[in-house]
Formats: C-alpha cells, sequence, structure tokens
C-alpha cells in the first residue's frame, strides 16, 4: 500500500515537471487572458515595441525568443494574395501561391443571402489557412456613395442593413479556420481620390445610421479580430489613429481585439499611442536596410515609440495594452493549435465561387423572356466585347489576385454550348491591353491594331446573321475604372461602348447585354436593348457562372446591392458640387474637406426623397419565373419597444421553373421629430420556390428597426408614433404594407 502510494506520488511529480515546462502562454488549456498577461510579463520593452509593429510587407515578427510566431497577413478579400518580397512589392515568384478568385464583394452582397457570405468565409478562410495565413485583410464594408468610388467593388453596396447581415457570417466563416478578419477601411474611406488626405465632414446622425453600422455588426455580431484603420482623416485626425472613432469602437461597442493600420495609413506616434492602433504597417519606407536600421525601426510605433518611453515622455500603460491586443490575436491565430489545417485549390472552393457567382448575378431586364437562351436547332450566338476574353482577377490594387484558374465568359459560354450551338465572337472595341499588377501578369495578349471603325462593322455584320448577340463589356480593373488608388472619371463606360452596342442593337432584336463592374454605369441604350444582366467581377469560375445563368442552368436571382441611377447629377454625393465630392482644398494646407451634404439620405434614401426616377433601382433583380405576393398581415397594430411584431407575406412561385425571391421588408417612419428617409431596409429573406409553391416569409420587428440616431442626445430613439411595414421586391417596387403604432 505504502509502496503504491510513493509511485504515485513520483508519476505525480513527473506530471508536475512536465505542465511547469509548458510556460502558462503556451499552455491552451489556461483561460486566454492569464496567458496574455504571463506572455506580457516575460516580455523586454524592445519586445513589446517589435511586436506591435511590420517587420516585412505583410508580417510582424512575434517574440522569436518566446516561441511566440510571426503573424502573417494578406489581402483580401476576394482571395489570397500572390506572395511579395519581403522588402517589396514586388513578386516574390514563388510557384505555390496561387488562389482560388471568389467573385467580388459586391457579387456577394447580391446574393443577399447570409449563406453564401459563411460559405465565402469558410472557403477564402481555408485557402488562408493553406497558405499559413493569419490576418485576411477584409472584407471591406464602406458605404457606397459615390459610383466614381473606384474601390466600391470591395464592398457591399449602399445600404447599412445589408452590409451589416451579410458582413457578419463571412467573419464567422473565415474565422472557424482559426485565421483573423480585418474589417476594412474603419472608417469614412468613400473615395479614392486624394483618400490620404481627404479630411470628411459628416453629421452624426449620417455616420450612426450609414457609415458605422456594418463595422458595429463586425464587431458586436460577427466577433472580428481585427479591424483596419482606413486612410482619410476625420475630424482633422486620421483614422488610422482617431481619437473619435477609436472611442466609438472600444468604448461605446466594446472592441477587445486588435486595430492594424492600413498600409501607409499611420502618420503620428503620440497620436499612435493614444488612439488605439495596435499594429502598424507598410508605412512608406524605401522598404530596405540602411545602415544599423531596418526600415521598420523607424515606423512610428518603432524607435519614436520606444524613445518617447524612454525619455519619460511617456509610460507604458498603453503599450501593455497595445501588446495585450496582438497577444490575444496572435493566440487565436497564429499560435492556434487547435486550427484547421485548410485547403487550396479544392473542388468544394470552386463550387463555392461558382455558385456564389450564379447566386449574385443580377438579371436586370428581359423584354418578352429573352432570356434563358433557348438553344435548340443549333442556334448561332455571336460574343462581342473585350470583356468575354479578359481577365479579371489581375487588376484593382491590393485585391489583384493570382488565380490558379480563370474561365472567361467566352469560353464558359463556348464549353457550356459545345455541340449544342455555334458560338462566335467579335473584338467589337479594344479597351485596356494591359495585363498586369504588380508584376502578375494575365499572359494574355490582347492587342488588335484594328480601327473603332473596322472593329464595329465585323461585329456588326456577324451580328446580322445571329440568333443571339451577347454584348461583354462594363469596366475592368485598370486605374480609374474599378481599381484601387483612383476613381472613375465619369458614370459613362468607357472606350468605345456606347456605339458598339448601339450598331449592335440595331442590326439585332436579341441582344443581350452583360455588364462586368463593381459599380453602376449609365446605359444610355438600355431601352434599346432587351436583356441586361449585372455580372460583377466573379474570380476564377466567372464564365462557368455567367453561361450557367445565360442558358438556365441557374435560374437568376440576385438583387442590386445599390442603386443604378440615370446620371451622375442624381447621385447625392455630386449634387452639392464639389464641396461633397471629391472635396475642396484647404487654404494653406493639403487637407481637402469633402462634405457629406447629403447626410443620411445616401442610395435609395435620398432617390425616395427626390423622387428621382432611377435606372435599376436598390434591391432589384428579376428571375426567369414569376413571383406573386400576397397581401401583408401583422399579428398586432401596436407594440412598445419592448415588444415586437411579426410581419407575414406569402408569396408564390407563379410561372414555371424553381426560382429564389428576395422579400424586403422596409420599415416607414410616418412622422418622426427628426427627418428620415421615407423607408429603409430592415429585413430581408431569400426564399427557394418550387413552380406553384407558396411559402410565407416572416419578419421580427422590433425597436432597433424603427430607431433613428439622435445627434442631440447621442443615442439611438425608438419615437412613439405611427410607423408602416412595408413589403417590397426593390425599393421602388412596393408590393403592400401595413400600418402600426409605437406606443410610449
Ligand atoms: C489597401 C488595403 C490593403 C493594404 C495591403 C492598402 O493600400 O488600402 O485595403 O489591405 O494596402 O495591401
Amino acid at each position: 500500500m505504502r509502496k503504491i502510494k510513493l509511485l504515485s506520488l513520483a508519476a505525480l511529480s513527473m506530471c508536475l515537471t512536465v505542465n511547469a515546462a509548458v510556460p502558462v502562454y503556451q499552455d491552451e488549456s489556461k483561460p486566454m487572458e492569464q496567458r496574455v498577461e504571463d506572455a506580457l510579463s516575460r516580455m523586454t520593452l524592445q519586445e513589446k515595441i517589435n511586436l506591435i509593429h511590420a517587420q516585412s510587407k505583410f508580417s510582424s515578427p512575434g517574440v522569436p525568443r518566446l516561441g511566440i510566431p510571426e503573424l502573417w497577413t494578406t489581402d483580401g478579400p476576394h482571395g489570397i494574395r500572390p506572395e511579395v518580397m519581403w522588402d517589396e512589392w514586388d513578386q516574390a515568384k514563388w510557384t505555390n501561391d496561387s488562389c482560388v478568385a471568389f467573385p467580388a464583394l459586391t457579387c456577394l452582397a447580391a446574393t443577399w443571402n447570409p449563406e453564401m457570405a459563411y460559405l465565402y468565409g469558410k472557403s477564402l478562410g481555408e485557402e488562408a489557412r493553406f497558405r499559413e495565413k493569419d490576418v485576411v485583410l477584409g472584407p471591406g464594408v464602406n458605404i457606397y456613395r459615390t459610383p466614381l468610388n473606384g474601390r466600391n467593388f470591395e464592398y457591399m453596396g449602399e445600404d447599412p442593413y445589408l452590409a451589416s447581415k451579410m458582413v457578419v457570417p463571412y467573419i464567422k466563416g473565415v474565422q472557424s479556420n482559426g485565421v483573423a478578419t480585418c474589417v476594412k477601411h474603419y472608417a469614412l474611406n468613400n473615395q479614392e481620390t486624394r483618400r490620404h488626405n481627404t479630411n470628411v465632414i459628416v453629421d452624426d446622425r449620417a455616420l450612426y445610421e450609414i457609415y458605422l453600422p456594418p463595422f458595429k455588426a463586425a464587431v458586436q455580431e460577427g466577433g472580428t479580430w481585427t479591424i483596419m484603420g482606413a486612410y482619410d482623416l476625420y475630424k482633422d485626425q486620421h483614422a488610422c489613429h482617431n481619437k473619435y472613432l477609436n472611442d466609438i469602437l472600444r468604448k461605446e461597442w466594446g472592441f477587445k481585439g486588435a486595430v492594424i493600420s492600413d498600409w501607409g495609413g499611420t502618420h503620428d506616434t503620440p497620436q499612435s499611442i493614444y488612439n488605439g492602433l495596435d499594429l502598424e504597417f507598410g508605412t512608406w519606407t524605401d522598404g530596405l536596410k540602411s545602415g544599423a536600421l531596418s526600415a521598420y525601426d523607424t515606423y512610428y510605433l518603432a524607435m519614436p515609440y520606444l524613445n518617447m518611453i524612454k525619455e519619460g515622455k511617456v509610460g507604458t500603460k498603453e503599450l501593455d495594452e497595445k501588446v495585450r491586443n496582438v497577444l490575444r490575436l496572435t493566440f487565436l491565430t497564429a499560435m492556434n493549435r487547435n486550427k484547421p489545417f485548410g485547403s487550396l485549390h479544392s473542388d468544394e472552393h470552386y463550387a463555392a465561387a461558382k455558385k456564389i457567382g450564379e447566386e449574385g448575378i443580377v438579371l436586370l431586364k428581359n423584354d418578352n423572356n429573352l432570356l434563358p437562351l433557348k438553344t435548340d436547332s443549333n442556334k448561332k450566338i455571336l460574343v462581342v466585347g473585350e470583356n468575354a476574353i479578359k481577365m479579371m482577377t489581375v487588376g484593382g490594387g491590393s485585391s489583384s489576385l493570382k488565380a490558379q484558374r480563370e474561365i472567361s465568359p467566352l469560353d464558359g459560354l463556348k464549353n457550356r454550348l459545345k455541340g449544342i450551338a455555334d458560338v462566335d465572337y467579335a473584338r467589337g472595341y479594344v479597351g485596356d491591353v494591359t495585363g498586369e499588377y504588380n508584376g502578375v501578369v494575365t499572359g494574355q495578349d490582347l492587342s488588335d491594331s484594328r480601327s473603332a471603325e473596322e472593329l464595329i462593322a465585323e461585329a456588326v455584320e456577324k451580328a446580322e446573321n445571329a440568333d443571339y448577340v451577347i454584348f461583354v463589356g462594363g469596366l475592368n480593373k485598370s486605374s480609374g475604372q474599378d481599381c484601387e488608388d483612383s476613381d472613375r472619371k465619369g458614370l459613362e463606360l468607357p472606350y468605345n461602348q456606347n456605339r458598339v452596342i448601339e450598331a449592335l442593337a440595331a442590326v439585332n432584336k436579341n441582344m443581350v447585354y452583360v455588364n462586368v463592374s463593381g459599380n453602376a454605369v449609365a446605359m444610355p441604350w438600355a431601352d434599346d436593348v432587351p436583356a441586361i444582366l449585372q455580372v460583377w467581377f466573379l474570380g476564377s469560375e466567372a464564365g462557368n457562372s455567367i453561361a450557367s445563368v445565360l442558358v438556365g442552368d441557374a435560374n437568376p436571382s440576385g438583387k442590386l446591392p445599390f442603386t443604378f441611377p440615370k446620371t451622375l447629377n442624381d447621385v447625392p454625393a455630386h449634387k452639392f458640387g464639389e464641396s461633397s465630392y471629391p472635396g475642396i482644398k484647404r487654404d494653406g494646407s493639403d487637407i481637402w474637406d469633402v462634405t457629406y451634404n447629403e447626410s443620411i439620405f445616401v442610395g435609395y434614401r435620398w432617390y425616395d426623397k427626390e423622387k428621382v426616377e432611377t435606372l435599376f433601382p436598390f434591391g432589384h433583380g428579376l428571375s426567369y419565373t414569376t413571383f406573386e405576393y400576397g397581401k401583408i398581415s401583422i399579428d398586432k397594430n401596436e407594440m412598445t419597444a419592448d415588444e415586437t411584431i411579426t410581419v407575414s407575406v406569402p408569396i408564390t412561385n407563379t410561372g414555371d421553373r424553381t426560382g429564389a425571391e428576395t422579400v424586403q421588408l422596409y420599415v416607414r417612419d410616418k412622422k418622426s421629430s427628426l427627418p428620415r428617409p421615407d423607408k429603409e431596409l430592415k429585413g430581408f429573406q431569400k426564399v427557394s420556390l418550387q413552380p406553384g409553391e407558396t411559402k410565407t416569409v416572416k419578419f421580427t420587428i422590433d425597436k432597433t428597426a424603427l430607431s433613428y440616431f439622435d445627434d442631440k442626445q447621442h443615442e439611438w430613439i425608438a419615437e412613439p408614433g405611427d410607423f408602416e411595414a412595408v413589403i417590397a421586391a426593390s425599393a421602388a417596387d412596393i408590393k403592400s404594407s401595413a400600418k402600426f403604432k409605437l406606443t410610449e
């Protein structure tokens, strides 16, 4: 007995020795905060400083002495970016750094399907994990304020509710892989023109009601582990280290994660210390070592910070807080032993990309049911346009990818119709023949020396003898179009496209216009073209998704996440002159003030108020089947702020194909103390219906759906009074509505 006791004591002490060998910070069975404090207590001042700024273009160093690993970030947001050199933007020339390119985020938003957002995030996170990345620099949720913004394609449209509902599952999907999202660009980075020195002047109502909700949802519902500070200024401070934005993020929303600067978005050491910046990346340097100093040592959160501490100008309280935030992030990602291994280029990822693409494509117009293509009796299909053949995954700025493969619209259609129809091609116009971003080349030779007249003549001649003409045009990812760092010059289609489209429509009545873009474009010929599809930038599976919708394998179910205005002059951001966009230079300074004069009236909120007719409204999208909306009913017509109301509406598929419809719920405040939009989106549901099938869609309205932000009281207020629940198929297609009261 005694012997046994001795043995077990020995075993126990062995156990203790083994456990003692694992420091607390490495022991994943210990509570997170205990591990963080333990690691913090072991670090030297220099190690703490090192932890909070970059050591290369995309990584920070961790704490090598303690075995705390490096953090590797990557763009984002549509696929995992190829590797660049340690210190330079040039390609590292790896051969294992390609990816599956997913559709751009405008397309994801156009699915109006949170399940697609989860699938997207999960698949992207798996690719990130396999490529050994810890932080994906995305998603982007800056609100669509002007169709000129070169980066709208990376964002989720004009409505804060839609963007909020779509960003949350994306985050959960990515982070289920032990990979952090970095939701960007916080905040007010709504244009690319002079993005580094634009100071945004916006009232609190617009800030809280329009521009911040997706970020708040990302923090509070999505639980994003990081946020990226934006380039612009707000109240004269750069957003990366902005007192006001940081107070909202941390104090009002309780964000516990890490704030990462946009690359080169840091400008000031004291502001970075006190206003919540945790990790500094990409500050402009030559990126090369000079003398004894690495360029990274000169970052605002590197030696300048260390010197301030050594000189006694600042304490270390803020530094410890930053280190804690970065350690927590590291434990959740790089140092997480339970994370999955991920996967790359998998069939599942291609299938996800194709499905999201199909669901996001929006059928804008379909007169006489021209689509889907009737492909019996060996039809002749003519495809025209540069975007039918141009690779779109390369370009656009930091979201540029090295896709393992990319199917062009022309190839997608040819593959799908092989042996069924005769698919011919004419170029129609020459746009941008370059195909290079940061050293990734498409390898396509798109040069064509024919004149505009010759190109049109060829296309028209072929169109005269075709059963269908499918023009694939729109924008591309070149500078000045859907591309980072500059805005578009106007709403018009570039190159010679309008002329080509008009010439084709004049000779062939069966014309389909397929618009590849992340932005609205003007369509002066819209009345003459019977079918119009908005297909976004769809990534690797672009051609397959497009063919699938054109032929009718997939029934389109996307809806617009932003309005297509008729002219730029209709757009609220452009109504108030230069002060509103692109801004006015301040005397004696290189700061440009941009005033959001339209306030909360962004997108459909403006078109409703001003009764402006649009080309295609927010929320619009057709199907190859038809839906009949029944009458709205509500379970009661009065509620208190603590109660909810249930709104129901039956919807029937009255056509002969299975299809999905997104039913939209808007709320209208009949009378309020502060000006409010005519109606605001407060619910949506995408329902799939067999022919003849009816489903009843239900929505719950609570006080958050009724509230506005009172800037005087700095509070969300649900003001008692009369409201209306509005069921609609788009912002301009109201089906029925029901009145109710919010009582005291
Ligand atoms: C962009 C970010 C991007 C970063 C890193 C910046 O220029 O604004 O969105 O994540 O570069 O490439």
